[in-house]
């Protein structure tokens, strides 16, 4: 039987310890270094490839990300499906922190990033859903058997940090009807795209956003300690996904090369 590809998955270094066999491996691409070397274990019978995100100390903070370098060294290594999860804020009330989110929307409000592979040539992925369907659907299977509730679906809206919203910015976005703001979800969604990988965002709310909390401003203290306190829920949710997902099917991530002309051979 010919062996399964990796899965990758891209989040913070709380995931890291969890894989079984765990191996350090460096990848050179030619967009530059990773965030850190990569690490692959298994879970289960998957083999499975993490990047910490933001580097080894969080060095990295998420506007000087090597996105690329992260989502082609995944792909040089086998990976065609990815998970990321991540922290978000909530533009909504009800989304309130320790709430597990799929979001299925995304609006990129953030400047000044290495946003694509594509810089030579009239190349153009469809982005119009930005996540994996299958990749969703196997987290929400996921969690029900976990008995974990995840709210199905959601627009994130990604700005380029590294300071958080003002009250006006975070009103303007909660009036759009988008309901999660984060800082890193692209260009990692689109880039993994632009490789035809699948990408499917697990959100975690860690707090109010500025517009719907009135009381009180976000602070990154709050931040890291509700992830740190809720960190054990999303790696098993994260990880009983992975064992949980089935290969890469036939879904619009990987037709996203359909009909086009790459300008390089895919790793
Ligand atoms: N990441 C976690 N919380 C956030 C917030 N409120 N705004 C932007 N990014 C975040």
């Amino acid at each position: 039987m010919e062996a399964r590809a990796p899965v990758g998955v891209i989040g913070g270094s709380g995931l890291y310890s969890l894989l079984e066999d765990a191996e350090r491996v460096s990848v050179e691409t030619p967009y530059g270094e990773p965030s850190s070397e990569l690490v692959r274990g298994t879970v289960g019978d998957r083999e499975v490839v993490f990047v910490p995100r933001h580097g080894r100390d969080h060095r990295y903070p998420a506007h000087r990300i090597n996105y690329r370098a992260n989502i082609w060294a995944l792909r040089s290594l086998g990976v065609r499906q990815v998970l990321g999860p991540c922290a978000v804020g909530s533009l909504r009330p009800e989304l309130g922190p320790g709430t597990f989110v799929l979001p299925d929307q995304v609006v990129d409000r953030t400047s000044g990033r290495e946003a694509t592979f594509f810089d030579t040539g009239a190349v153009h992925v469809a982005f119009a859903d930005p996540y994996c369907p299958d990749g969703r659907a196997a987290v929400q299977k996921t969690a029900a058997g976990l008995d974990q509730p995840v709210t199905d679906g959601g627009t994130m809206v990604v700005i380029n940090g590294p300071r958080f919203s003002t009250r006006a910015e975070s009103q303007y976005y909660a009036r759009q009807g988008w309901s999660l703001i984060n800082m890193t979800g692209v260009p990692e969604a689109s880039l993994a795209r632009e490789l035809a990988m699948c990408y499917t965002s697990v959100a975690l709310v860690t707090d109010l956003d500025a517009g719907v909390d009135e009381d009180s401003a976000v602070a990154q203290d709050e931040v890291f300690q509700v992830f740190a306190s809720n960190i054990e829920r999303l790696r098993e949710l994260v990880l009983s996904t992975v064992a949980e997902l089935a290969d890469q099917g036939d879904c619009r991530c990987a037709h996203a090369h359909d009909g086009l002309t790459l300008p390089f051979d895919l790793p």
